[in-house]
Formats: C-alpha cells, structure tokens, sequence
C-alpha cells in the first residue's frame, strides 16, 4: 500500500497539471508580450497588465503545484535500529520507483517552469535598453530658451508691449518661439508703473514695472499662477507656497525652499518687452548639488 504523505493531495491530478500548465503559458506569453510591448514603446498600461499577468500565472502555478501535487508532512519517522531490514529495502525500491514516475509525470511542469523563469530573466534586461540608450540631459537643466533680445510672447505667440497690462495684472508668457515650453514658462505681472528694484544688482530689470518671474515652483515643479496684488504675493496653488516679489519672489510660506528665479526684463526699439538675458540660476526644483554644478557649469 502506497504512503499517504506521497499522495497527491487532489483526486484529479491530470486536471490540476493541466491548469498549472496553462498558468504557467501564460505567464511565459505574458512575458513576452511584455518585452515586445516595452520594445516598442507601447503604453504603460499594457505593460503593467503583462506585469501583472506574468507573476499573476507564475504564482497560481505554483501555489497550485505546492498545494496538490506536493507531498504534504509532517513526516515524523519512528527510530529505527541500525540496520537495513529486506523489508526496508523493499520499501525503498518502491517509494523510489513512485518517485521517478511522479518526476516522469511532471517533466512537463518542470520545463515549464523553467521556461517561465528563464524567459521573464531575460525580458527583465531588455529594460536595460532605456538606461544604456538613454539620452542625457546634458545642460538642458541650466537654461531656459530666453536669450539676449529675446521678446516675451502670449500663449497666442503674440509680443508682449509695454501696454499688455494694467497695473496688478498677471499674464503668462514665453519666449518668442517656443510657446508651450516647459522651460520657458513665465509669469509676467505689474505691481507698479515705475521700477521696482527687488534686489541690488537688478535696478535695470523692472521697465514700466514689470516682474517676470519663472513659472515653474522650486518645490516641485507646479505652475505657479495666481499673483495677490494687494501683497504683492505670488502663489503656488499646489501646497501653497508664497512668494514676496518685491524682494525677488522670495519664499515667505509653504515648502519651497528657494526663491522663483527671476528675468531681466527690457524693452528693445519697438516697444516689446524682451529679456536681457536667460535666468541667472537653473529654473524650477532643486537638484543634487545645484550650487556646485552651477558654477561649475558657468565656470
Ligand atoms: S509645487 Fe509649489 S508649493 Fe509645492
């Protein structure tokens, strides 16, 4: 009589290999689909239904396989004296040869399984792709496309005179050329008509008072929108940061830890208003050592 610890515990084995084996095809299809989807640039979504497919059949599979198809303990064995009995041997042989047909019986599964792990390893390198091909930013986080001369213009792509705004107006605006840009973008607003100095050095950069500052906060990145002329406050509606212009967009609450760079401002021969020059600091969310790089960089 055979043991019952060697049993299997299901009393439809084929029916229960047969569904680990379509587990298991499908995480092996679901593999290599993700690595063609990933290869052609396909969306994230069906990435991560291939994702989840892969460890979804890997995991049925082999709970499956531990759960039915497993011996099950505890295997507790009386001592026994120290000699092979021709019972013993006679054990052995059988429980050996069950256990070469229950090998037999699976080979499948195991090559399965080996399958499925072995092309999920290599579908894991391919993205490996995106970080040997990748591009640089090289120092694409330094500038901005504003330049010597370079006329602010409206989202419509319109230049910005010295008549686009009454006196608390805001107004977003780019440089010419690359309306849209994520860089570029920049809030224009006039707090007064006479210029406004926000710190030494900047005595020429407020014609007719305008401020113009960089959109994009130095917390995280958001658009900062919303001017409160009646503090003269610029504010970020994404966690609140509030920035006094008139020392400079100067951070006086919330979580950014710098002031909004801010543009030289000048008004070329027809009348627009035009940048001196780029930003004199990067723009947007710090980065690991700013400081160092930055003079480095200008260096
Ligand atoms: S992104 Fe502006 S305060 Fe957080």
């Amino acid at each position: 009589m055979s043991d019952p610890r060697y049993a299997d515990r299901t009393s439809r084995p084929k029916t229960v290999e047969r569904t680990i084996a379509v587990c298991f095809t499908v995480s092996l299809l679901s593999t290599v689909g993700f690595a063609a989807t990933y290869w052609q640039t396909g969306p994230d979504m069906l990435l991560g239904v291939f994702f989840a497919m892969i460890f979804l059949g890997m995991g049925v599979g082999v709970i499956a396989w531990g759960k039915y198809l497993m011996p099950q303990g505890p295997f507790v064995e009386e001592r026994h004296p120290l000699t092979t009995t021709e019972e013993d041997k006679q054990e052995f042989a059988e429980a050996f040869g069950r256990g070469a047909d229950s090998i037999k019986r699976r080979k499948l599964l195991g090559k399965l399984f080996v399958a499925v792990n072995g092309v999920f390893a290599i579908a894991l390198i391919i993205p490996l792709r995106s970080l040997l091909g990748a591009k640089t930013p090289g120092s694409e986080l330094y500038h901005t496309n504003f330049g010597k001369g370079t006329r602010l213009v409206t989202v419509n792509g319109e230049p910005v005179t010295l008549a686009a705004l009454d006196v608390g107006g805001a107004q977003t605006v780019f440089p010419e050329g690359y309306v849209g840009s994520a860089t570029g973008q920049t809030i224009l607003i006039r707090p007064q008509t006479t210029p406004l100095v926000t710190k030494p050095g900047r005595e020429t950069w407020s014609p007719a008072g305008y401020l113009a500052f960089s959109k994009v906060c130095t917390h995280a990145g958001c658009p900062v929108g919303l001017y409160l002329q009646e503090f003269k406050e610029l504010l970020c509606p994404c966690h609140q940061s509030v920035f006094d212009v008139s020392t400079g967009a100067t951070q006086v609450f919330g979580p950014a830890p710098r002031p909004l760079p801010q543009l030289p401002l000048a008004v070329n021969s027809q009348g627009y208003l035009v940048s001196q020059h780029d930003y004199d600091e990067p723009i947007g969310p710090g980065f690991w050592s700013r400081g160092a790089l930055w003079n480095g960089h200008n260096s």
